[in-house]
C-alpha cells in the first residue's frame, strides 16, 4: 500500500469526532466541509498521516479511508444491511477469498459490496436485482467504490432461476426469500450455506417452513444486537438514542 496519497485514492479528512469527511481524490476538486474548503491536488502527494489545510486555516488529518467509510458515502436508495448484520453473514456463511456467493436483490448494493470486499481477489459475487433503475444504479454505486471486478450483477428476478451452480453461499435480502429456496438449494455446493435477511417475524416463519421443505439442515435463526456505549471516562454508559430493530437472520446448510 502506498504511503502518500494518489489520485483515485479514498481518503479519510479528520477534523475531530464529530467532523470527518469520506472523499475519492480528484485533482482540480474542490471539497467543502464545515470547516473549509480542501483543493484536492493539494492532498495528492501528502503522506498518510500528514495534514492539509482549508482555506479558513483548519487542519484536516489525511487518512486512508476503510471499506464503511466508502460505503457511507454511497447514494442510498433502497434499505441497506447494517454492518452487524453483514458481519453476521459473512461469518456464518463462511465466506471469504475465493468464495462464489450468489446474492439477491441487489438493492443499492452495499451488502454487495460487503461481500465482494471478502470474495477478493479470486471469488465472485453474483448478485440479481429485479429493478432495472437499481440495478443500474448499483452498478454505479460498485464501479465508483472500485468492487466491480469482483461483481457480475444482473437485472433478473432470481425467483425465475439462478443461472450459477455449485456456489459456496446463496444470500438474500428481498421481500420473498421462501420463494427462492429450493432454487437456492439447487444452485448451492454439497456443505454450502444460505444466509437469509427479513426485517418481520412473520417472514422468518415462512422462511422456516421453506427451507425445511427444500432440504436444509442446521436451520438457525439468529438476531443481532449491537449497543452502542458513549465513549466518555466517567459517563460510560449506553447512548441515549440508536437502532433498536434490523431485522432477523437465518442461516441454514446443505448437507
Ligand atoms: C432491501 S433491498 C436490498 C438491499 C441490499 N441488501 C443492500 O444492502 O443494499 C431489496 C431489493 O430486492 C429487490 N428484489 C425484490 N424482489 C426481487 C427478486 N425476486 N429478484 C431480485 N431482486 C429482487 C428489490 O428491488 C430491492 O432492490
Amino acid at each position: 500500500m502506498s504511503e502518500c496519497v494518489k489520485t483515485g485514492d479514498w481518503v479519510l479528512l479528520y477534523h475531530d469526532e464529530k467532523h470527518r469527511y469520506t472523499v475519492k481524490v480528484e485533482e482540480g476538486r474542490v471539497y467543502h466541509t464545515t470547516h473549509g474548503s480542501v483543493n484536492l491536488t493539494e492532498v495528492v502527494g501528502k503522506r498518510y498521516g500528514e495534514t492539509v489545510r482549508t482555506n479558513i486555516g483548519e487542519d484536516l488529518v489525511v487518512s486512508r479511508a476503510n471499506l464503511l467509510d466508502r460505503l457511507g458515502s454511497l447514494r442510498r436508495f433502497t434499505q441497506v444491511i447494517y454492518p452487524k448484520d453483514a458481519a453476521y453473514i459473512v461469518v456464518s456463511a463462511n465466506i471469504g477469498p475465493g468464495s462464489r456467493v450468489v446474492e439477491a436483490g441487489t438493492g443499492t448494493g452495499f451488502l454487495t459490496a460487503i461481500l465482494a470486499w471478502y470474495v477478493r481477489p479470486s471469488g465472485r459475487v453474483y448478485t440479481y436485482e429485479i429493478r432495472k433503475d437499481f440495478y443500474e444504479a448499483a452498478l454505479e454505486n460498485l464501479k465508483e467504490v472500485g468492487l466491480l471486478p469482483y461483481v457480475e450483477a444482473k437485472n433478473k428476478d432470481i425467483r425465475k432461476g439462478i443461472d450459477e451452480s455449485d456456489v459456496d453461499a446463496v444470500v438474500l435480502d428481498m421481500p420473498d426469500p421462501w420463494n427462492v429456496a429450493e432454487e437456492a438449494y439447487n444452485a448451492l455446493t454439497h456443505g454450502g450455506i444460505l444466509a437469509v435477511f427479513v426485517p418481520t417475524v412473520t417472514q422468518l416463519e415462512r422462511v422456516i417452513v421453506a427451507v425445511r421443505k427444500s432440504g436444509f439442515k442446521v436451520i438457525e435463526p439468529v438476531e443481532v444486537n449491537v449497543r452502542k456505549y458513549k465513549p466518555v471516562p466517567g459517563e460510560l454508559r449506553p447512548e441515549t438514542l440508536g437502532v433498536l430493530h434490523t431485522g432477523y437472520l437465518l442461516t441454514a446448510r446443505k448437507l
